[in-house]
C-alpha cells in the first residue's frame, strides 16, 4: 500500500496506521479521506488482527477537517461534503477488525470524530479534545453530534459541540470518552499491549463481540438481546469455539486459526 497521507506498519498481526500531514496538523483533507477509503477497502486482505490509528508528530491527533478545503464547501455541496466523510467513519466502524484510536495530541473536529468511530480511545495525557466547529460558524459533521451522545451522554455532548472548548484528556477519561490515558511517551506501546491481548483472542469471536455492541447500541434492550443470542449462536459454528472450549478443558493455550 503506498499512501502520501498515511503511513502503515505491522508488528506481527497488529497494524499500525498513522495520519501523516504533519504540517497541518493532519488535518483530514480529501486525499487522507481518499486512501482511508481505499486502506478500510483492503484491511482485510493484510494479515492483521488488530489496528491502531495515531497522528503523525507529537503534537496532533487530528486537528480537524481540513479548514482550507472547506472554503469552497457551500450550501449546495454541504449534504454531500459531510456524506462523504461520514461514509469513510462508517468503513471504520463497520470494520470487523478491532480498531484502537491512539490519540496523541490534538483531537478536533473531525480528529474527535475520527476517534468516536474507532472501537475506543486511548490518550495520551497531552491530548487535547474539542468540537470547535461552532466557532467556526458550523457544526460537526462526520458524525460527531451523533456517535457523542451515544459514547457520553446527551448533557456532555451539548456542553461540549455548544461551548466548543477544549478539555483535557483527564476530563475525557472522567467523562468516559477516553478508555485510559497514559503518558505521551508509552502510548503506542500501551496500545500495542492491549492489542496484543486482543490478538491471542478468537478473531472471529472479537469481530462478533465487537458487531454485537455496536449495533446493539442502535437497537431497543429486546432487539439486542435478541441480536446478541443471534451472534452467540454463530461463534457455535466456528472451529475457534471448538478449539477455545477444548483448549480450556484440556488446559492448553487455545490456537485460533479464525475459522
Ligand atoms: N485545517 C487546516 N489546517 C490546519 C488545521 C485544520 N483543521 N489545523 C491546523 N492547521 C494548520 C494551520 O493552518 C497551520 O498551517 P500554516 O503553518 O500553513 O499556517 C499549521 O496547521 C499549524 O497550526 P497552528 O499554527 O494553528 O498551530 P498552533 O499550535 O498555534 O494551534 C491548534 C494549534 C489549536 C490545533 C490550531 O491549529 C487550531 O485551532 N486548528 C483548527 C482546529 C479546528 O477548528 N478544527 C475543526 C475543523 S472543522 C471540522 O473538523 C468540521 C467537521 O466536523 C468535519
Amino acid at each position: 500500500m503506498n499512501f502520501e497521507t498515511l503511513t502503515f506498519e505491522q508488528e506481527g498481526q497488529i497494524g499500525v496506521l498513522t495520519i501523516n500531514r504533519p504540517k497541518a496538523l493532519n488535518a483530514l483533507n480529501q486525499q487522507v479521506f481518499t486512501e482511508l477509503g481505499q486502506f478500510f477497502a483492503g484491511v482485510q486482505s493484510i494479515n492483521i488482527r488488530c489496528l491502531i490509528i495515531t497522528g503523525s508528530g507529537d503534537k496532533a491527533f487530528v486537528a480537524g477537517a481540513d479548514i482550507k478545503e472547506m472554503q469552497a464547501v457551500d450550501r449546495h455541496n454541504g449534504a454531500e461534503f459531510a456524506r462523504a466523510g461520514q461514509a469513510i467513519f462508517q468503513l471504520i466502524q463497520d470494520c470487523p477488525l478491532p480498531v484502537i484510536a491512539a490519540v496523541n495530541g490534538y483531537a478536533l473536529g473531525g480528529g474527535l470524530e475520527l476517534a468516536l468511530a474507532c472501537d475506543f480511545i486511548i490518550s495520551s495525557e497531552q491530548a487535547k479534545f474539542a468540537l470547535p466547529e461552532v466557532s467556526l460558524g458550523i457544526i460537526p459533521c462526520y458524525g460527531g453530534t451523533q456517535r457523542l451522545s451515544r459514547y457520553i451522554g446527551t448533557a456532555k455532548a451539548r456542553m461540549i459541540a455548544l461551548s466548543g472548548d477544549m478539555f483535557s484528556a483527564q476530563k475525557a477519561r472522567e467523562w468516559g470518552l477516553v478508555a485510559e490515558v497514559v503518558e505521551a511517551e508509552n502510548l503506542l506501546e500501551s496500545c500495542m499491549e492491549i492489542a496484543r491481548k486482543i490478538i491471542q483472542r478468537s478473531p472471529l469471536a472479537v469481530s462478533l463481540a465487537k458487531q454485537a455492541i455496536t449495533e446493539g447500541k442502535e437497537l431497543s434492550q429486546a432487539e439486542g438481546l435478541q441480536l446478541e443470542a443471534e451472534l452467540f449462536a454463530k461463534a457455535f459454528s466456528t472451529e475457534d469455539k471448538t478449539e477455545g472450549i477444548n483448549a480450556f478443558i484440556e488446559k492448553r493455550k487455545p490456537e485460533f486459526t479464525g475459522k
